[in-house]
Protein backbone atom coordinates (compact mmCIF):
# COMPACT_ATOMS: atom_id res chain seq x y z
CA UNK A 1 0.00 0.00 0.00
CA UNK A 2 1.64 3.64 -1.24
CA UNK A 3 0.08 5.66 1.76
CA UNK A 4 0.30 2.94 4.64
CA UNK A 5 -0.91 5.12 7.68
CA UNK A 6 -0.42 8.15 5.95
CA UNK A 7 -2.92 11.27 6.05
CA UNK A 8 -3.17 12.96 2.86
CA UNK A 9 -5.11 16.52 2.66
CA UNK A 10 -6.07 17.79 -0.67
CA UNK A 11 -8.02 20.89 -1.29
CA UNK A 12 -10.71 21.28 -4.00
CA UNK A 13 -11.55 17.56 -2.93
CA UNK A 14 -15.39 18.03 -3.98
CA UNK A 15 -15.21 17.26 -7.30
CA UNK A 16 -13.43 16.18 -10.37
CA UNK A 17 -9.65 15.46 -10.09
CA UNK A 18 -9.56 16.43 -6.08
CA UNK A 19 -12.48 13.69 -5.35
CA UNK A 20 -10.74 11.04 -8.12
CA UNK A 21 -7.72 11.75 -5.91
CA UNK A 22 -9.53 10.91 -2.68
CA UNK A 23 -10.47 7.88 -3.95
CA UNK A 24 -7.07 6.78 -5.70
CA UNK A 25 -5.15 7.71 -2.07
CA UNK A 26 -7.75 5.71 0.28
CA UNK A 27 -7.66 2.82 -1.85
CA UNK A 28 -3.93 2.56 -1.37
CA UNK A 29 -4.09 2.80 2.95
CA UNK A 30 -4.11 6.93 3.32
CA UNK A 31 -6.49 8.68 5.24
CA UNK A 32 -8.18 11.68 3.99
CA UNK A 33 -8.71 15.02 4.67
CA UNK A 34 -11.22 16.54 2.31
CA UNK A 35 -11.61 19.55 2.07
CA UNK A 36 -13.27 22.33 -0.14
CA UNK A 37 -15.79 25.56 0.09
CA UNK A 38 -18.59 22.92 -1.64
CA UNK A 39 -19.67 21.23 2.02
CA UNK A 40 -22.18 19.05 -0.25
CA UNK A 41 -19.24 18.00 -2.65
CA UNK A 42 -17.16 17.07 -0.25
CA UNK A 43 -19.52 14.96 1.91
CA UNK A 44 -19.90 12.96 -1.42
CA UNK A 45 -16.19 12.57 -1.85
CA UNK A 46 -16.08 11.26 1.93
CA UNK A 47 -19.19 8.85 1.38
CA UNK A 48 -17.19 7.77 -2.08
CA UNK A 49 -14.12 7.07 -0.41
CA UNK A 50 -16.14 4.85 2.12
CA UNK A 51 -17.41 3.71 -0.29
CA UNK A 52 -14.31 2.29 -2.05
CA UNK A 53 -13.45 0.56 1.66
CA UNK A 54 -11.01 3.70 2.57
CA UNK A 55 -11.40 6.62 5.66
CA UNK A 56 -12.06 10.33 4.90
CA UNK A 57 -13.04 13.19 6.90
CA UNK A 58 -14.36 17.01 5.31
CA UNK A 59 -13.21 19.85 6.65
CA UNK A 60 -14.72 23.30 4.82
CA UNK A 61 -11.67 25.36 3.73
CA UNK A 62 -11.80 28.29 1.10
CA UNK A 63 -8.09 28.16 0.27
CA UNK A 64 -8.24 32.06 -0.66
CA UNK A 65 -8.20 32.92 3.12
CA UNK A 66 -4.59 31.85 4.76
CA UNK A 67 -6.06 31.83 8.42
CA UNK A 68 -8.58 29.72 7.73
CA UNK A 69 -6.12 27.04 5.49
CA UNK A 70 -3.18 27.65 8.74
CA UNK A 71 -6.67 26.98 11.21
CA UNK A 72 -7.43 23.66 9.41
CA UNK A 73 -4.03 22.67 8.26
CA UNK A 74 -3.48 22.96 12.11
CA UNK A 75 -6.60 20.59 13.18
CA UNK A 76 -5.73 18.31 10.50
CA UNK A 77 -1.40 17.69 12.60
CA UNK A 78 -3.26 17.60 15.34
CA UNK A 79 -5.83 15.14 15.09
CA UNK A 80 -4.46 13.07 12.32
CA UNK A 81 -1.14 13.98 11.38
CA UNK A 82 0.12 15.24 8.07
CA UNK A 83 2.24 13.55 5.59
CA UNK A 84 0.88 14.79 1.92
CA UNK A 85 -1.13 18.38 1.01
CA UNK A 86 -2.39 18.29 -2.53
CA UNK A 87 -2.76 21.72 -3.65
CA UNK A 88 -5.69 21.14 -6.20
CA UNK A 89 -8.44 23.69 -5.87
CA UNK A 90 -8.72 25.77 -9.17
CA UNK A 91 -11.32 27.90 -10.91
CA UNK A 92 -11.09 29.07 -14.48
CA UNK A 93 -12.25 31.69 -16.23
CA UNK A 94 -14.68 32.92 -19.58
CA UNK A 95 -12.32 32.79 -22.66
CA UNK A 96 -11.70 36.52 -22.69
CA UNK A 97 -8.51 38.75 -24.57
CA UNK A 98 -6.27 40.18 -21.55
CA UNK A 99 -7.24 43.39 -22.53
CA UNK A 100 -11.19 42.77 -21.46
CA UNK A 101 -10.09 40.78 -18.25
CA UNK A 102 -11.73 42.76 -15.23
CA UNK A 103 -9.80 43.63 -11.97
CA UNK A 104 -12.46 41.22 -10.47
CA UNK A 105 -12.00 38.02 -12.59
CA UNK A 106 -8.27 38.80 -12.02
CA UNK A 107 -8.31 38.85 -8.62
CA UNK A 108 -10.50 35.94 -8.07
CA UNK A 109 -8.24 33.85 -10.61
CA UNK A 110 -5.47 34.96 -8.55
CA UNK A 111 -6.78 34.09 -5.47
CA UNK A 112 -8.04 30.79 -5.82
CA UNK A 113 -5.59 29.48 -8.30
CA UNK A 114 -2.18 30.72 -6.95
CA UNK A 115 -2.74 32.42 -3.73
CA UNK A 116 -4.25 29.07 -2.54
CA UNK A 117 -1.33 27.48 -3.63
CA UNK A 118 0.84 29.32 -1.61
CA UNK A 119 -1.31 29.50 1.48
CA UNK A 120 -0.82 25.70 1.29
CA UNK A 121 2.47 26.48 1.19
CA UNK A 122 2.87 28.29 4.13
CA UNK A 123 0.90 26.29 6.43
CA UNK A 124 1.82 23.09 5.28
CA UNK A 125 5.76 23.28 5.20
CA UNK A 126 6.61 24.29 8.54
CA UNK A 127 5.13 21.06 9.95
CA UNK A 128 6.41 18.64 6.95
CA UNK A 129 10.15 20.35 7.61
CA UNK A 130 9.68 20.08 11.24
CA UNK A 131 8.53 16.40 10.73
CA UNK A 132 11.67 15.79 7.84
CA UNK A 133 9.47 14.50 5.32
CA UNK A 134 6.51 14.62 3.76
CA UNK A 135 5.28 15.89 -0.14
CA UNK A 136 3.72 18.60 -1.59
CA UNK A 137 1.64 17.74 -4.78
CA UNK A 138 0.78 20.91 -6.90
CA UNK A 139 -2.12 20.51 -9.62
CA UNK A 140 -0.72 23.12 -12.66
CA UNK A 141 -2.09 22.69 -15.96
CA UNK A 142 -0.79 22.32 -19.43
CA UNK A 143 -0.99 26.24 -19.26
CA UNK A 144 1.81 26.08 -16.57
CA UNK A 145 3.85 25.40 -19.48
CA UNK A 146 1.56 26.97 -22.70
CA UNK A 147 0.33 30.47 -22.73
CA UNK A 148 -3.26 29.93 -23.95
CA UNK A 149 -5.12 32.34 -25.81
CA UNK A 150 -7.89 34.08 -24.08
CA UNK A 151 -7.32 32.25 -21.13
CA UNK A 152 -4.29 34.68 -20.08
CA UNK A 153 -4.92 34.96 -16.42
CA UNK A 154 -5.90 31.29 -16.40
CA UNK A 155 -2.30 30.71 -18.08
CA UNK A 156 -0.29 33.20 -15.57
CA UNK A 157 -1.25 31.39 -12.08
CA UNK A 158 -0.62 28.17 -13.67
CA UNK A 159 2.78 29.05 -14.70
CA UNK A 160 3.36 30.83 -11.38
CA UNK A 161 2.53 27.38 -9.86
CA UNK A 162 5.10 25.67 -11.49
CA UNK A 163 7.55 27.91 -10.40
CA UNK A 164 6.83 28.13 -7.50
CA UNK A 165 6.50 24.12 -7.11
CA UNK A 166 10.47 24.35 -8.13
CA UNK A 167 11.27 27.29 -5.40
CA UNK A 168 9.89 25.42 -2.60
CA UNK A 169 11.28 22.39 -4.06
CA UNK A 170 15.23 23.38 -3.72
CA UNK A 171 13.96 24.84 -0.28
CA UNK A 172 12.38 21.98 1.33
CA UNK A 173 14.79 19.27 -0.17
CA UNK A 174 17.52 19.46 2.30
CA UNK A 175 14.46 19.03 4.88
CA UNK A 176 13.59 15.87 3.42
CA UNK A 177 9.88 17.47 2.09
CA UNK A 178 9.54 16.82 -1.87
CA UNK A 179 7.16 19.39 -3.84
CA UNK A 180 6.35 18.40 -7.10
CA UNK A 181 3.46 19.15 -9.48
CA UNK A 182 1.34 17.70 -12.06
CA UNK A 183 0.30 19.34 -15.41
CA UNK A 184 -2.86 17.80 -16.90
CA UNK A 185 -4.43 18.64 -20.58
CA UNK A 186 -7.97 18.41 -20.82
CA UNK A 187 -9.90 15.99 -18.13
CA UNK A 188 -13.27 15.83 -18.40
CA UNK A 189 -14.77 17.16 -14.92
CA UNK A 190 -17.11 19.77 -14.26
CA UNK A 191 -14.11 22.77 -14.81
CA UNK A 192 -13.56 21.11 -18.42
CA UNK A 193 -17.19 21.10 -18.67
CA UNK A 194 -17.17 25.06 -18.02
CA UNK A 195 -15.03 25.90 -20.89
CA UNK A 196 -17.01 23.83 -23.24
CA UNK A 197 -19.77 25.40 -22.22
CA UNK A 198 -18.98 28.56 -23.30
CA UNK A 199 -18.38 28.05 -26.09
CA UNK A 200 -20.95 28.47 -29.46
CA UNK A 201 -21.08 24.57 -29.90
CA UNK A 202 -19.66 23.08 -26.96
CA UNK A 203 -20.47 19.82 -29.08
CA UNK A 204 -18.03 20.70 -31.54
CA UNK A 205 -16.09 22.34 -29.80
CA UNK A 206 -15.18 19.52 -27.00
CA UNK A 207 -15.41 17.41 -30.90
CA UNK A 208 -12.15 19.56 -32.19
CA UNK A 209 -10.67 19.27 -28.70
CA UNK A 210 -10.56 16.01 -29.01
CA UNK A 211 -9.12 15.71 -32.66
CA UNK A 212 -6.26 17.76 -30.99
CA UNK A 213 -4.99 14.52 -28.88
CA UNK A 214 -3.09 11.87 -29.96
CA UNK A 215 -4.87 9.36 -28.21
CA UNK A 216 -7.89 11.02 -29.50
CA UNK A 217 -10.43 11.29 -25.76
CA UNK A 218 -9.98 13.99 -23.14
CA UNK A 219 -8.44 12.32 -19.95
CA UNK A 220 -10.31 11.48 -17.13
CA UNK A 221 -9.72 12.62 -13.35
CA UNK A 222 -8.36 9.21 -12.32
CA UNK A 223 -5.56 9.92 -15.01
CA UNK A 224 -4.74 12.73 -13.13
CA UNK A 225 -5.42 11.22 -9.65
CA UNK A 226 -3.25 8.30 -10.44
CA UNK A 227 -0.33 10.65 -11.50
CA UNK A 228 -0.90 13.01 -8.18
CA UNK A 229 -0.62 9.50 -6.14
CA UNK A 230 2.67 8.42 -8.00
CA UNK A 231 4.35 11.90 -6.91
CA UNK A 232 3.13 11.54 -3.55
CA UNK A 233 4.21 8.43 -2.51
CA UNK A 234 7.60 6.86 -1.29
CA UNK A 235 8.17 5.58 -5.76
CA UNK A 236 8.81 9.14 -6.14
CA UNK A 237 11.45 9.52 -3.46
CA UNK A 238 13.82 10.99 -5.52
CA UNK A 239 11.48 13.03 -7.50
CA UNK A 240 11.55 16.91 -7.13
CA UNK A 241 10.47 20.29 -8.11
CA UNK A 242 9.27 18.68 -11.70
CA UNK A 243 6.02 19.24 -13.29
CA UNK A 244 4.72 15.89 -14.45
CA UNK A 245 2.41 16.60 -18.17
CA UNK A 246 -0.69 14.63 -18.18
CA UNK A 247 -1.80 15.28 -21.27
CA UNK A 248 -2.52 12.49 -23.41
CA UNK A 249 0.64 13.56 -25.73
CA UNK A 250 -1.23 16.82 -26.71
CA UNK A 251 1.63 18.81 -26.08
CA UNK A 252 4.39 16.67 -27.60
CA UNK A 253 2.36 16.41 -31.33
P1 LIG B 1 -13.68 20.99 -10.56
O1 LIG B 1 -14.40 22.25 -10.83
O2 LIG B 1 -14.32 19.69 -10.85
O3 LIG B 1 -13.19 20.97 -9.03
C1 LIG B 1 -12.58 22.07 -8.42
C2 LIG B 1 -12.94 22.07 -6.95
O4 LIG B 1 -12.30 23.20 -6.35
C3 LIG B 1 -14.44 22.22 -6.70
O5 LIG B 1 -14.89 21.23 -5.80
C4 LIG B 1 -14.58 23.61 -6.09
O6 LIG B 1 -15.62 23.73 -5.15
C5 LIG B 1 -13.22 23.78 -5.44
N1 LIG B 1 -12.90 25.17 -5.19
C6 LIG B 1 -13.11 26.25 -5.99
N2 LIG B 1 -12.73 27.37 -5.36
C7 LIG B 1 -12.27 27.00 -4.14
C8 LIG B 1 -11.73 27.70 -3.03
N3 LIG B 1 -11.63 29.04 -3.03
N4 LIG B 1 -11.34 27.00 -1.95
C9 LIG B 1 -11.47 25.65 -1.92
N5 LIG B 1 -11.98 24.93 -2.93
C10 LIG B 1 -12.37 25.59 -4.04
O7 LIG B 1 -12.31 21.12 -11.36
P2 LIG B 1 -11.16 20.08 -11.71
O8 LIG B 1 -11.12 19.97 -13.18
O9 LIG B 1 -11.24 18.89 -10.88
O10 LIG B 1 -9.89 20.96 -11.30
C11 LIG B 1 -8.98 20.62 -10.28
C12 LIG B 1 -7.65 21.27 -10.59
O11 LIG B 1 -7.17 20.76 -11.84
C13 LIG B 1 -7.71 22.79 -10.74
O12 LIG B 1 -6.58 23.35 -10.12
C14 LIG B 1 -7.67 22.98 -12.25
O13 LIG B 1 -7.14 24.22 -12.60
C15 LIG B 1 -6.76 21.84 -12.64
N6 LIG B 1 -6.84 21.47 -14.05
C16 LIG B 1 -8.02 21.00 -14.58
C17 LIG B 1 -8.09 20.69 -15.92
C18 LIG B 1 -9.34 20.20 -16.56
O14 LIG B 1 -9.40 20.15 -17.81
N7 LIG B 1 -10.38 19.83 -15.82
C19 LIG B 1 -6.91 20.83 -16.80
C20 LIG B 1 -5.74 21.31 -16.12
C21 LIG B 1 -5.73 21.62 -14.80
Amino acid sequence: MRFDNDTVFITGAGSGIGRATAVAVAEEGGFVVATDVNEDGGQETVDAVEDAGGEAVFHELDVTDAEEFDAVVETAVDEYGLDVLVNNAGVGHPPAYAEDVTDAMFDYVVDVNLKGVWHGCQSALPHLKDQESGAIVNVGSLASFLGLPKQAVYSLTKGAVLNLTRAVAAEAGPKGVRVNAVCPGFIETPLGDQFFESQSDPEKAKERTEEQYPLKRLGEPEEVADAIAFLASDEASFVTGHGLVVDGGFSTS
